[in-house]
């Protein structure tokens, strides 16, 4: 087994660091391999995403990946902003299927800006389309308007297209997927307005006759959008589009308090992968050792079910997070009254104690 390791910017770095301690501690083989990529990769190498971090990215069975993006960047032409580390990565390696689970852990559920009993127990996933749609569709740029509202005006636009076979692929993904869980699939589309979401409405429905076991409800990403902060337990599997699924994963994952907590997973179609926590690079934190570590753990186990078939080291990962969380250990982001707060090397240290059998002490 081979990880390519990619911290990238911000909190990245910190993050990872305790997430490739705790894989150290489970007897595993595995070859790691670290490279730079993002705004660090830019600063050494002049671009986000060198071609030998992609080069290591291509040949690993699985890529445990920090997060890119500073504010400094901001100015830089789009090409070279830390952003396109990832989108490149995503798009090179085909990485079309994102899962992005959010689960709300028993401890947490008084983090979550909802009412408890709207999210206690809550657990969704929603699966995003990740290599498609408005954000690598061509034609897109800058032009003077030969028409519209204000003809000669400049004006700026990018393109919204679905192929038949991308809709086909992250729709099988989706029903197979809810097929491991409660055999429920929410499609989201804006088919009253949009062409190209009507035809993911149309493609989704044909590749749901070959799952008559498993219940698909279609919904208007508007009403979406709405649905999940009323009453998201009502959702399991949520499929939809690369942009869509950009804003609903965010506002899910606020569902359960803490994004911080959150790992995710980007496939291609053999289940080779590239793990990364759901957050951001948070530069306003970087460096002061408060991040929570605990995404990126998750993503690792993730990494280790999905991409390495070690189920039994993952389990001991997310059985170790849970210990942590149980034992009163909160970073400031998931931090409330009556529990004990720590920063990201104490979390790591009490997550490695939890899976080498070794007590977790709290302080009060
Ligand atoms: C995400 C992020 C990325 C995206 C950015 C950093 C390009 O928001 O992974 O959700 O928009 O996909
Ligand atoms: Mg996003």
């Amino acid at each position: 087994m081979k990880i390519a390791i990619l911290p990238g910017d911000g909190i990245g770095t910190e993050i990872v660091h305790e997430a490739v301690r705790v894989l150290n501690v489970l007897d595993l083989k595995f070859e790691s391999d670290t490279a730079l990529v993002g705004g660090a990769a830019y600063e050494a190498h002049g671009h986000p995403l060198p071609e030998s971090t992609l080069k290591l990215a291509k040949e690993a069975d699985a890529i445990l990946f920090g997060a890119v993006g500073d504010w400094k960047y901001d100015k830089l032409e789009r090409a070279l902003r830390p952003e396109q580390a990832i989108l490149g990565l995503r798009k090179h390696l085909g990485l079309f299927a994102n899962f992005r689970p959010a689960l709300c852990y028993a401890e947490l559920t008084h983090a979550s800006s909802l009412k408890p009993e709207l999210v206690a127990g809550l657990d969704i996933l929603i699966i995003r389309e990740l290599t498609g749609d408005i954000y690598f569709g061509q034609p897109r740029g800058r032009r003077i308007a030969t028409d519209g509202h204000f003809p000669g005006a400049e004006e700026a636009f990018d393109t919204m297209r679905y192929s038949k076979p991308e809709i086909e692929r992250i729709a099988h993904v989706a029903f197979q997927a809810a097929r491991k869980r409660s055999k429920k699939v929410t499609s989201v589309d804006k088919a009253n307005v949009l062409e190209t979401f009507q035809f993911w409405k149309d493609v989704v429905t044909e590749v749901h006759a070959q799952y008559p076991d498993v219940e698909l409800e279609h919904m208007y990403v508007d009403n979406a959008a709405m649905q999940l902060v009323r009453a998201p337990k009502k959702f399991d599997v949520v499929v939809t589009g690369n942009m869509f699924g950009d804003i609903l994963s965010d506002e899910a994952a606020m569902l359960t308090g803490s994004i911080g907590m959150l790992p995710s997973a980007s496939l291609d179609k053999n289940g080779k992968g590239l793990y990364e926590p759901s957050h951001g690079s948070a530069p306003d934190i970087a460096g002061k050792g408060v991040a929570n570590p605990l995404a990126t753990m998750l993503s690792a186990a993730m990494m280790l079910r999905f991409s390495l078939d070690q189920a039994g080291a993952a389990d001991r990962i997310e059985s170790a997070v849970k210990a942590v969380l149980a034992a009163g250990l909160r970073t400031p982001d998931i931090w409330s009254e009556g529990t004990t707060k720590v920063g990201t090397r104490e979390m790591g240290d009490a997550v490695v104690a939890a899976i080498t059998g070794k007590t977790i002490t709290t302080k009060s």
